[in-house]
């Protein structure tokens, strides 16, 4: 089979990733799905690390094309949690064995809202050390572009990873799909800077962008690599019915299989050239389709954040149509996690921080 010309290979061309992103026969996937399991094994190991995620506020600066939460979206109710709800929350992520949280917001830039981020994450440092986690819960934040400064800042309160995604690699296709005061060039700065601070850094794409071919995709993979980024967190682009790229599709549901499967060939590609960074399965998979993150740990992923935002904020932290879990009242407890996570053959790290073994690769050779 020429695709095992392929994925053996020590160095990939756009055209070799192009060539992997478009198979489509079974046989094929497979085998693609496969090697990319084989190399999760030997560069991350099989276990699945946990990210407790908590959306703390959905007020936003920004107004991208394709979220739900965009300022322009006036039927959100907007919100911002007490500090000791979140802190009660992250308290809860770690006795239950989480091991680590995420704190996802919109974005702001005021002062206010960096000093609140920043004594956030100290108190959680601070409330959650104990016996099994001497340094408290590991903290990873997802608050959007910042200056230098405010990422320092961040660090030093405690937060040692930061997730901030290019959404597409393409500058035409992002100037696309947000409007003209959001600037591709400032993302990839900001990206810089997290690096430069010492963050473990993630980023990631939506795929199935209208308009994003596969050479773009191709494209975004070769930007991880060469941006050497530590994690990645992508998913399907789900419409959301009130906003503007709401009008760009109209045949999504004619497509949605098959951009659910370019999204689980993403994660495998991104694998295979990648190796050991950690490569989240994302709710969005989910969304798409109810074993959508199962799905994703089977074709690379190793890192899943299950939803503890607090119950009543939850359906005003819809991102995309059809999120999941908007209408549960308990949140993701860790045997749920875990036995979902058991059924497909993989077992789950408990109190453990499941760091980028790529950012420690790299800081000692
Ligand atoms: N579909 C899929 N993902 C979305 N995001 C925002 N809106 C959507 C959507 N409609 C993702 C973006 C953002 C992350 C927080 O959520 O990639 O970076
Ligand atoms: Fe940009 Fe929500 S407004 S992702």
């Amino acid at each position: 089979m020429f695709i095992d010309d392929i994925i053996n290979r020590e160095s990939f061309t756009l055209e070799d990733i192009v060539y992997l992103l478009s198979i489509s026969d079974k046989l094929h996937i497979e085998r693609l799905k496969n090697h990319a399991y084989g190399i999760m094994k030997q560069y991350t190991g099989e276990k699945v690390y946990l990210r407790g995620l908590i959306e703390f506020s959905n007020v936003c600066i920004n107004d991208c094309y394709y979220c739900g939460i965009r300022k322009s979206n006036h039927n959100v109710k907007r919100y911002t949690l007490e500090n000791d709800e979140i802190i009660d929350t992250a308290k809860w992520c770690a006795n239950q064995g989480f091991g680590s949280l995420v704190l996802q917001s919109g974005e702001r830039n005021d002062e206010q809202f960096i000093e609140f981020v920043e004594n956030t994450v100290r108190k959680i440092k601070e409330f959650t050390k104990s016996d099994i986690l001497p340094n408290g819960l590991g903290v990873t934040l997802c608050v959007g572009e910042q200056s230098r400064e405010t990422y320092l800042r961040f660090f030093n309160a405690g937060a040692h990873r930061y997730l901030l995604r290019i959404e597409t690699s393409n500058p035409d296709l992002f100037s696309k799909i947000h409007p003209d005061f959001q600037i591709f060039n400032r993302r990839i700065i900001a990206l810089k800077s997290l690096k430069e601070v010492g963050f473990q850094v993630g980023t990631g794409v939506m795929i199935g962008i209208p308009g994003q071919t596969i050479n773009d995709l191709a494209n975004d993979v070769l930007f991880f690599k060469e941006m050497d980024i530590d994690m990645l967190g992508m998913g399907p682009y789900i419409i959301h019915s009130e906003t503007p790229m709401n009008a760009y599709y109209d045949d999504y549901s004619e497509r949605k299989r098959e951009i659910y499967k370019l999204s689980l060939k993403m994660i495998a590609v991104s694998r295979i050239i990648l190796k050991d960074i950690n490569i989240a399965s994302t709710t969005a998979l989910q969304a798409m389709y109810p074993m959508g993150r199962e799905a994703g740990l089977m074709f690379g992923a190793n890192v899943i954040m299950p939803m503890l935002t607090p119950t009543h904020v939850r359906s005003e932290y819809q991102l995309y149509n059809g999120k999941p879990c908007i209408d549960e009242f308990t949140s993701d407890c860790f045997e749920c996690v875990q036995q979902r996570i058991e059924s497909t053959g993989r077992t789950v790290a408990k109190d453990e921080y499941g760091d980028s073994r790529h950012y420690f690769n790299k800081k000692f050779s």
